[in-house]
């Protein structure tokens, strides 16, 4: 077993777990405090995810998310972690189309925030990016099937690659994406078949979110998992906590108690 270690993980120990057969866990932090406690928990992999834009900001979609806030909360996380690899997401706008920039942006994200590599979305379009960032010498993990920085391209959330064509071209990006040096693949919402397949392929590991069982790790958002955000239920979410009930109680009980005059107590008071 590998991630018992209680060595930092790296990129090579992701490598390692895939050839061993040791799923990876990965999960999103966005903040200090929630980082310490994923962290201290033992996952494998923080992103600090470009969802971001959603559950801290409440925008509805990823694309206004700048570069600068990554930065920021990435370098909350790092503040956090001791044991997991951190890995940043490029937002819109800071990679795509110019791979000058996407160095550039990449630099930033590693210098400003002290996060060990980047996550950006797309297939053959993104690799002349992941070949330059790489001669940086920072690790850059790919992005395939739903990607949300194309929601306007493609105007639902819906299950990706149903279609042969579809399956096909992901596999190919899949392919490219590792021949350009990517360390890992994440596999958005598509069919579990077709990420077993992109799993079987590849020597770098897959993290899947909604793509089924056999990708080599699974990924889910901190505050979906946690019943933080309640308006979001796709299938494939497993909810391993009700925190949103339990902030509920809390700080209705907290106003009662306030009202009332019971908070605070003699024992409470100096
Ligand atoms: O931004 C994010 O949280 C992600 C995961 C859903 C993989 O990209």
């Amino acid at each position: 077993m590998v991630s018992s270690r209680a060595k930092k993980v790296t990129t090579h120990i992701l490598q390692e777990m895939k050839r061993s057969g040791e799923k990876i866990s990965m999960l999103t932090a966005y903040d200090y405090s929630l980082a310490r406690l994923v962290d201290g928990a033992g996952v494998d992999v923080i992103l600090v995810g470009d969802s971001a834009s959603n559950v801290m900001a409440g925008n509805d979609t990823t694309v206004p998310i700048t570069l600068d806030h990554m930065i920021y909360h990435a370098k909350c996380v790092v503040n956090a972690v001791d044991r997991a690899l951190v890995v940043v997401d490029m937002p819109f706008g800071s990679y795509q189309g110019d791979s000058k920039l996407a160095l550039k942006s990449a630099i930033r994200i590693l210098k400003e925030s002290g996060g060990h590599a980047v996550k950006i979305e797309g297939g053959k379009e993104v690799v002349d990016s992941v070949k330059r960032i790489l001669t940086a010498g920072i690790p850059v993990m790919g992005h395939l099937g739903l990607t949300p920085q194309s929601i306007y391209k493609f105007g639902t959330y819906s299950v990706r690659a149903e279609e042969d064509t579809e399956a096909s071209k992901l596999l190919d990006d899949a392919v490219a994406l590792q021949e350009a040096g990517c360390f890992s693949v994440v596999l958005e919402k598509i069919p579990a078949d077709l990420a077993r397949k992109v799993s079987e392929k590849l020597d770098v590991p897959t993290i899947g979110i909604g793509a089924g069982p056999d990708c080599d790790g699974q990924v889910l958002v901190l505050h979906d998992m946690l019943g933080i955000t309640k308006d979001f239920s796709p299938r494939f979410l497993r909810r391993y906590a009700d925190l949103g009930e339990s902030v509920d109680g809390a700080v209705r009980q907290y106003i009662d108690d306030v009202r009332q005059g019971s908070f605070p107590s003699k024992e409470e008071s100096y």
